[in-house]
């Protein structure tokens, strides 16, 4: 096994997620926030880029703080959500540098895939990168996370890692994660956890890569897109 994700493994019961503080089903669950502490602290991860702003964020500045230059990028669609963790952050002490985001969905095209897509300045994560480590903890809207892995991508360092939460969801993550390793075969390896949590997937930037977007399915996936975009703008998915 991935020796970053053995040692996450064998240590993640030691970090603690106070019952106090977790603020219930909407967060990232206990165990995958002890996986994600544990295994940024496995990679002695320095910068890091989080989409899905909330206690998760809490958790992973906590493990950042230990690092000298340390950054966190959280970006979010919801500025309530964005300043609540902002002031989870704030009110813990933890002297980690965060910064927060607050960034409507909007459907953009990848190759012929309509998606939706957090609407970030032009060259923002690339600017804010090379990023050790993303975690992908959104909301779950259809197809508001196959995106965010296309616009993460070169503003990770190779060797660095994308962290996806409730990855054991047959019909869509799995299809993201299947997606992803069309667009970027060897350039990327992916490990799913499907026993911690919800599932986390847990894949290593092995090389840069120019995606190649996949075709098939790029019809539904249209579909659905505005579907879920329709929903959003209506309020269904609040
Ligand atoms: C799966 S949640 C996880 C958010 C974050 N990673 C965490 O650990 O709390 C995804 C989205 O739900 C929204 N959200 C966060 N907290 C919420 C709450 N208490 N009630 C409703 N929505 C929430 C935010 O917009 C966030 O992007």
């Amino acid at each position: 096994m991935n020796p970053y994700i053995a040692a996450a493994v064998a240590e993640m019961d030691k970090v603690a997620v106070s019952r106090l503080e977790h603020p219930g089903d909407l967060a990232l669950d206990p165990a995958s926030c002890r996986f994600v502490a544990a295994f940024a602290r496995a990679l002695g991860a320095r910068r890091a880029l989080e989409f899905g702003s909330g206690f998760s964020t809490l958790m992973l500045a906590r493990e950042l703080a230990a690092q000298e230059d340390n950054y966190l990028l959280s970006i979010d669609d919801s500025a309530r959500h964005s300043r609540t963790a902002r002031e989870a952050v704030e009110n813990s002490g933890c002297q980690a540098k965060v910064e927060f985001r607050v960034a409507p969905l909007k459907p953009e095209f990848y190759g012929l895939r309509l998606l939706l897509s957090y609407s970030l300045a032009p060259g923002l994560l690339d600017a804010m990168g090379p990023f050790d480590l993303v975690l992908i903890d959104t909301p779950h809207h259809k197809f508001g996370r196959e995106a965010v892995f296309y616009d993460a991508f070169r503003a990770v360092r190779p060797g660095g890692y994308v962290v996806m939460a409730g990855a054991n969801r047959e019909a869509e993550e799995n299809l993201y994660v299947r997606n992803w390793m069309s667009a970027f075969g060897e350039a990327i390896d992916p490990v799913l956890l499907e026993g911690i949590g919800s599932g986390i997937s847990v894949i290593e930037k092995i090389s840069e890569a120019e995606p190649h977007y996949p075709v098939r399915g790029a019809l539904w996936t249209s579909f659905k897109t505005l579907y879920g975009y329709g929903r959003l703008l209506s309020g269904g998915e609040q």
